[in-house]
């Protein structure tokens, strides 16, 4: 195994910034190939900054970063011909139907007809898009139109798919359409690099993470490592009535709708769990989702920040 994407102490700043908080600072990051790699942040944490820089879009302050073995900085030829991406923020050409899009999409990228022909068929079925084939993009809803990037790039004979939060506004069963396709573009050994708030999402497909918070990485990993990296790796809820203060020796506490949600060590988890059995109360027990290790550190963060820090964006 390699590596997709290095970075090292890669930094950002925009001309246009206001202050000079960098929207990048200070990132080294290995990521590996054939995989699925989930970046994740709160609104401005440096996401799609990352993406674009990576993908050649745009240029870094300082530091340096590789990609496929090319300096992202001085080589962009040699890497845009083996990338795609599908940004935040784009929308597939209007003057065309859904097929021809995707078609020409493939053909630009230097696939021959027949092979084009062939992939567009087969991403088409993937998103359930075979459907609405013949019909011009600019009469699609906004979710099919993002469903029809998707398609156009997990369509390429990319090796790298960058992702910015490629299932925003995709309804359930589009969205779990794209993991599949996801799953499979890795089953053909190639690298995603992945953005999105779903963190159910992001923990189902990813093999590594990343936590981004105001332009710094925070923590990364396997969901295992970061699950291990946090105080209280097991949750506990406790249904009905117990003791509040008795609660608090076990963990954090907090209130949830007719009981109490405690994080805790695995220990002190079992204990609680035992104990609140045995009084009659309903009880679940699990490790931490990824959504409470997000909530727990980014938490910490602002608190870390205090009330006069910047808001991000
Ligand atoms: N073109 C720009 N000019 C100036 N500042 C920018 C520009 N684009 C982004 N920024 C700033 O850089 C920081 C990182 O933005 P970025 O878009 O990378 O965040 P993100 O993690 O993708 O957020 P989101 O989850 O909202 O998509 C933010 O503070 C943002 O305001
Ligand atoms: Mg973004």
């Amino acid at each position: 195994m390699g590596f997709a994407i290095r970075t090292e102490r890669l930094r950002k700043v925009y001309p246009s910034s206001h202050g000079d908080r960098a929207a990048l600072d200070d990132l080294t990051l290995d990521i590996p190939d054939g995989r699925v790699y989930g970046v994740i942040g709160r609104n401005g944490a440096g996401k799609t900054t990352f993406v674009r820089i990576t993908s050649t879009q745009l240029a870094l302050t300082s530091g340096t970063a590789t990609v496929l073995g090319h300096d992202v900085a001085t080589e962009e030829r040699a890497i845009r011909v083996r990338i795609a991406c599908v940004p935040q923020e784009a929308r597939p050409l209007y003057f065309l139907n859904v097929e021809e899009v995707v078609y020409l999409y493939l053909k630009l990228r230097g696939l021959d007809p027949a092979e084009a022909r062939a992939r567009t068929k087969d991403a088409l079925e993937q998103l359930s898009l075979t459907e609405f084939r013949r019909r011009m993009v600019s009469h699609l809803s906004g979710g099919l139109r993002r469903r029809v990037l998707c398609a156009m790039v997990l369509a390429s004979d990319a090796e790298i798919l960058f992702l910015d939060e490629p299932t925003t506004g995709l309804d359930p069963i589009a969205r779990r359409e794209v993991w599949h396709a996801i799953r499979r573009a890795v089953r053909e050994r190639r690298t995603i690099l992945l953005t999105t708030h779903y963190l159910d999402e992001a923990e189902a497909l990813s093999a590594r993470l990343a936590l981004f918070e105001r332009g710094r990485l925070v923590l990364e990993g396997t969901p295992e490592e970061l699950r291990a990296r946090v105080r209280f790796p097991y949750r506990v809820t406790v249904q009905g009535p117990f003791p509040a203060s008795e609660l608090a020796s076990y963990g954090r506490v907090s209130a949830i709708e007719g009981g109490s949600l405690v994080f805790a060590r695995e220990a002190e988890a079992r204990e609680l769990a035992r104990t609140a059995l045995e009084r009659g109360l309903r009880v679940s027990m699990g490790p931490v989702s990824l959504e409470d290790i997000f909530l727990d550190v980014v938490g910490k963060s602002i608190e870390d920040e205090g009330p006069g820090a910047e808001p991000t964006a």
